[in-house]
């Protein structure tokens, strides 16, 4: 099923070139839906930016579009309105195909691409023996829905955990465990070393107030290097450890992904060096290498260099950005690599993109993105972190959003006086807290600051995980009172729009696939949110103004086709966040 946005938009270049000449064939038609329904569905706004190149009025030049405009069964005639505004308005009949089509497609009419890419999502990206914080938590929210988008789209999807696994902080976790703890470096030992982040503080104390043990700890590193034998298990137990507690998060959140921490670039650091030497970038500054990088001065307006080896011979995070580039764009074939990252990195991917670029190591067409997000921020606008100024642990987070949810739901339940099983209850509480926590993350343009608020999440009306939650469950709770069998409603059935409420449903009910190949273009989960909060609206509008299992037929199986595609693009789309439906809460 070929979108309708795209019939409209060849329908209107084929339209320019018949009026205007070849040259047009590929000018954006620059087709949008309208802002209010009076002026019909679709808005082509190009007459207007065709105006200086053709050197006419845009409304001779709309006027010409639109006399060699075949919209064949699609639309009424197009009116030009304003300066030449081009309106079209979607064919009441056609509208009733469209719906009904998309109700027999699995797919609800979002077309995979044609042309399928390699694309790898790297997200989440914690840190060992560090704290996984709030945002690495966004970066995995959000990385995981946009994974799930190019996925559905019909790309081949990579999802990589670039984990911070290597680097100068393991030489006093290292030295400390073989301290502090022996026994965990046993052959099969099985010994816990419980809390890493209680550990890599009292390593981090006794870096900074024992020489002795700091010099112990840079010998560690060296080891580490070197492969030595106990440095190396010591350095496998913490990634063990850590690995652990980062799963179970995962599991609880139901984030598929795959490690692929710095320490397997490794390898090919020593190539990096080699090649941009080769290539004349590389440059010695104060006995360290480094790759000057245009664009990019420091405080005094001196040229920044990019230090790809430091004077001790180690390699930076920077280096194994480059390794990985190579990696990914050769090994993994990948040809979009999207970097879910704070946006505090920025300047370390510009810098890290360039080198690559100049280095020849970004093959053409292949595309390199950083996705940046805001930090994360609590209700009083500062940085997020508990009354006693700890930083929040991830666990206690979640633990806490389902648990405001229980409390919520057992209000309720009582004040119903409802009888609902134990596992009822975990279960509505789980999806509602979990599926809140994502969905006040997502909703949020990614690249502003986030605020945190536990009360604005869970609330029941507005942007909220709940809100649409309760618009999929109201049209089940629909479906249970009238015995209805979404799955097996008559398949002579058809659509009958009548009210302008079903009308604005159906408009909206159709937008989705566009919507979606915004997001999978664009990355920014929160224009679906926003259109799924839209469509509740609009749902709930139609719910009050229509009668549905009262009215009469053929009215009733067709507003029931509306409640169904509803609840099906509702369970689609946020699942495309990582947020599961419930059918009863
Ligand atoms: N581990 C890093 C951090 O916590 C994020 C890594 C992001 N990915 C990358 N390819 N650099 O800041």
């Amino acid at each position: 099923m070929k979108s309708t946005v795209a019939q409209l938009k060849t329908q209107i270049q084929r339209a320019m070139v018949a009026a205007f000449g070849a040259d047009l064939a590929d000018t954006d038609p620059m087709l949008v839906p309208t802002s209010n329904p009076k002026f019909g569905d679709f808005q082509a706004n190009v007459a207007m930016s065709l105006a200086k190149p053709l050197k006419q009025s845009p409304r001779d030049i709309a006027r010409q579009i639109v006399e060699n405009l075949d919209l064949g069964d699609l639309c009424d005639t197009p009116e030009i309105a304003g300066p030449g505004f081009i309106n079209l308005r979607l064919k009441t009949a056609y509208l009733e195909a469209q719906l009904k089509a998309m109700q027999a497609d699995p797919r609800l009419g979002v077309a995979r691409v044609e042309q399928p890419q390699t694309v790898i999502v790297d997200f989440s990206s914690p840190n060992i023996a560090k704290e996984m914080h709030v945002g690495h938590l966004r970066s995995t929210i959000i990385g995981d829905s946009i994974a799930r988008v190019q996925e559905f789209m019909g790309h081949r999807v990579l999802r990589l955990n670039h984990v911070g696994d290597w680097g100068t902080q393991f030489g006093m976790l290292i030295t400390h465990l073989k301290e502090a703890c022996p026994e965990a470096l046993e052959a099969d030992s099985t010994v816990d070393i419980g809390d890493l982040v209680a550990f890599y503080k009292q390593a981090k104390l006794r870096f900074d107030t024992d020489e002795a043990f700091k010099t112990r700890s840079r010998e560690a590193v060296v080891d580490l290097q070197a492969v030595e034998d106990t440095a190396t298990k010591a350095w496998k137990v913490l990634c063990a450890q850590s690995r652990q507690e980062f799963q179970k998060l995962y599991d609880r959140l139901d984030i598929q992904i795959q490690e692929r921490g710095e320490s397997f670039y490794n390898p090919f650091l020593a190539d990096v060096v080699q090649d941009l030497d080769t290539q004349g970038l590389l440059v010695e500054d104060q006995g360290a290498k480094v790759v000057f990088v245009d664009g990019f001065t420091n405080k005094d307006g001196n040229p920044l260099p990019l230090i790809i080896q430091k004077s001790d011979g180690g390699y930076n995070y920077a280096t194994t950005d480059l390794a990985a580039i190579r990696y990914r764009t050769g090994k993994d074939g990948a040809e979009r690599v999207l970097y879910v990252v704070d946006a505090g990195q920025g300047n370390h991917f510009a810098q890290v993109f360039q080198v690559a670029g100049k280095a020849g190591w970004i093959p053409a067409g292949v595309e390199l993105t950083h996705v940046p997000f805001g930090v994360v921020q609590g209700e009083d606008g500062k940085k997020f972190k508990t009354r006693s100024g700890d930083t929040v642990r991830l666990k206690d987070l979640l633990d806490e959003a389902v648990s405001r949810a229980r409390a919520d739901l057992e209000t309720r339940i009582q004040a119903e006086e409802r009888q609902e099983t134990e596992d009822f209850i975990q279960n509505v509480a789980e999806a509602v807290g979990l599926g809140a926590v994502k969905y006040a993350d997502l909703s949020q343009n990614r690249t502003s600051n986030y605020i945190f608020s536990f009360d604005k999440m869970l609330a029941l009306q507005g942007n909220t995980a709940p809100y649409m939650l309760y618009a999929y469950v109201r049209v089940q709770g629909i479906a249970r009172k009238g015995g209805i069998d979404f799955d097996h409603l008559p398949a002579e059935a058809s659509l009958h729009l009548a009210d302008d409420s079903e009308f604005a449903l159906a408009r909206y009910l159709l937008q989705l696939d566009t919507v979606l190949e915004e997001v999978a273009q664009e990355l920014y989960p929160n224009r679906l949110c926003q259109y799924l909060f839209e469509l509740s609206q609009t749902f709930n509008q139609f719910y009050d103004r229509c009668s549905v299992l009262q009215a009469e037929e053929p009215q009733r199986t067709s507003r029931l086709i509306l409640c169904d595609l509803t609840a099906k693009t509702l369970k689609l789309g946020l699942s495309l966040l990582g947020i599961r439906v419930l059918e009863r809460m």
